[in-house]
């Protein structure tokens, strides 16, 4: 099955019935039929063998079949759904990291994945390091005996810079074949990219974007072999974090990857036109978009991703005040934090989904402070370009 067929026709647990949709398991627990029942089902279970429930923080036949889909979609062995994205990343750290370890982190990441590590995992005695994962040798020199993580995203969030998954993947196991290489990759979605085939040991996104991709639920899912899932489902998530995904959200979720294809394709299209316009602007000082001829990612983006995504940033000519007003001007695109949904939001990163990081990581993170992050959504782009033009008018007087 092609990307279109598996989004609709995806695995998935049957039913008795023969529901077309996945039905909503909403249950916390399974009866057992006698206690000889119960340990055949738990060896089942801990076996990993799937369609054996006994308790929803550890399995239920909504999430379970969203796992099987979204495995398929992302090309992985097995998957992992988790309550939010946030909760996809320290799932993985509290499973594979201990006390003296070290993780290797690329300088530009989301706010708060920066305040997991800065604020919880050094802690717990983890040595973190950020250095800048587009320069290789640096890259390469950072690797250390204990380094047991390497975490990256691609493209970025919100400077939209795009990493060499396989070259990244390639030095790290080179160095030391233990090394997990763990990518974020909530921007493309598993529609445009599929790191695990460059070489990535595990994935984890926000299906709060553009898997729900209707800014109704908070998700995350983990993906990589089943062994790594395995561990990660009965450490990490059961015995850590307890971030669980809700039937009624994976029911959701599933609703929303059915049509994830044709909404991805459409929030390409338009970002693509918007950048274009942008680049054109004399209201625009940079932008930085990888669809873009001129954007010094743009050959490494066309290499690892099937096309350039939904999100877009920019800097304007204006001043900060002025900036400022352009985004209060804006009557179709809403001032919102998240992004990947179908409509279209804006936000200045540096005061919001950034401001945990101080002024000397931002600028390492390449945030400058009037940077502004755009997810594009599916509307006429047309309607969003005017929007846009009226807003830089405005604010420019
Ligand atoms: C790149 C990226 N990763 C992870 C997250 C966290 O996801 P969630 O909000 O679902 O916890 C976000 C949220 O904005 C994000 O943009």
């Amino acid at each position: 099955m092609k990307l279109n067929t598996k989004a609709i026709h995806g695995k998935r647990l049957k039913d008795q019935f023969g529901s077309v949709t996945v039905p909503v398991y909403r249950t916390s627990t399974f009866e057992f039929k006698d206690i000889e029942e119960s340990g055949q089902r738990a060896e089942k279970f801990f076996n990993g063998d799937g369609g054996v429930f006994a308790y929803s923080r550890l399995g239920n036949p909504t999430t379970e079949s969203l796992e099987y889909t979204l495995a398929e979609l992302e090309k992985a062995e097995s998957a992992v759904v988790t309550g939010s994205g946030i909760g996809a990343i320290s799932s993985v750290m509290w499973t594979f990291l201990k006390q003296g370890d070290h993780v290797l982190a690329d300088t530009a990441l989301y706010g708060d994945t920066h305040g997991l590590f800065e604020k919880l995992l050094k802690k717990f005695g983890v040595e973190i390091d950020y250095v800048d994962f587009t320069d290789f040798e640096l890259f390469q020199k950072s690797l250390k005996q204990n380094t047991a993580i390497v975490y990256f995203e691609s493209p970025c969030n919100p400077t939209l810079k795009v990493n060499d998954i396989e070259k990244i993947s390639t030095i790290a196991h080179e160095f030391n074949k233990d090394i997990k290489v763990v990518i974020d990759n909530t921007f493309p979605s598993p529609y445009l990219q599929n790191p695990i085939t460059l070489g990535v040991d595990i994935v984890v996104c926000s299906m709060t974007k553009y898997l729900g991709g209707h800014s109704d639920i908070i998700g995350g899912a983990i993906f990589g072999s089943k062994k790594d899932m395995l561990e990660i489902r009965f450490v990490g998530i059961e015995c850590a974090t307890g971030s669980v995904l809700s039937p009624d959200n994976a029911f959701l979720v599933m609703r929303g990857i059915a049509t994830l294809p044709v909404r991805m394709q459409r929030h390409c299209e338009n970002a693509m036109k918007i950048a274009e316009y942008l680049e054109k602007s004399k209201y625009i000082k940079n932008v930085y978009y990888p669809g873009l001829k001129s954007n010094p990612y743009h050959e490494i983006a066309k290499k690892q991703m099937r096309n350039f995504g939904g999100m877009i940033a920019f800097e304007t000519s204006l001043d900060f005040e002025k900036t400022k007003k352009f985004i209060d001007e804006l009557k179709i695109v809403k001032l919102a934090v998240s992004l990947g949904g179908v409509e279209s939001l804006i936000e200045h990163p540096a005061s919001q989904t950034h401001h945990s990081l101080s002024e000397e990581e931002l600028a390492l993170a390449g945030i400058s402070p009037t940077q502004v992050r755009m997810s594009v959504g599916i509307e006429d782009v047309e309607d969003l370009i005017d929007d846009l033009e009226q807003a830089f008018k405005k604010a420019s007087m």
